[in-house]
């Protein structure tokens, strides 16, 4: 069920020009996801549900909390999520992140950040105190952005609190960097 409405995303997304993370990335995502089981993961970006419903249809069990400034976007994410047949599984909450993050009262095992490039450093921050030992942090665009979020990989990649690693797809990379206590 989830497989074609991911297909139909990629569709719109290739005649739309939206910046969905696409298979290869995705499949980073999913492979974490199968390996290290997180129960509840929290997303930054949402756009019209690509990443989440990959993700939440890899999870056995929790949730999947993902936050986007866009309402219109969001609204058509929900959509995506109710035909995939995941709204059980994902929650979208409505609104800038750094306002959203504040307001949850949830311990994370995975936290995935791929909205605004230059403020990945203060979600992180923001998001911190609520991500559990051993959480796993994913930074989408760290090659094709690299210069606004300097900032965010000097932190990940010198903080003895994470174990990090890029992921280099050639045209762009990916940060995971595990939060070790
Ligand atoms: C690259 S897209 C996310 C793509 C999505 N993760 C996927 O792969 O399907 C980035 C999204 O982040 C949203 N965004 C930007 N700044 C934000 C903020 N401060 N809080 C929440 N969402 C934000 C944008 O509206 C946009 O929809």
């Amino acid at each position: 069920m989830y497989s074609s409405v991911i297909e139909k995303i990629e569709e719109e997304a290739e005649r739309e020009g939206l910046p969905i993370v696409g298979r290869r990335k995705g499949k980073v995502l999913i492979d974490l996801i199968r390996r290290y089981k997180p129960k509840n993961i929290l997303e930054i970006g949402t756009l019209i549900g690509y990443s989440a419903i990959l993700m939440a249809s890899n999870m056995k069990k929790g949730k999947l909390y993902t936050i986007e400034l866009n309402e219109l976007r969001a609204k058509k994410a929900r959509e995506n999520i109710e035909r995939a047949m995941l709204n059980n599984k994902i929650e979208v909450l409505v609104g800038d992140a750094k306002q959203v993050i504040p307001k949850l009262n949830i311990s994370f095992d995975m936290l995935f950040i791929d909205a605004e490039k230059s403020e990945y450093f203060t979600y992180l921050k923001l998001a911190e105190e609520k991500l559990k030992k051993g959480a796993i942090v994913v930074a989408d665009n760290v090659k094709m952005a690299e210069s606004r979020m300097i900032d965010y990989l000097t932190y990940v990649r010198n903080s003895k609190s994470y174990k990090s690693l890029t992921i280099d797809f050639g045209y762009d990379a990916m940060e995971i960097s595990f939060k070790l206590f």
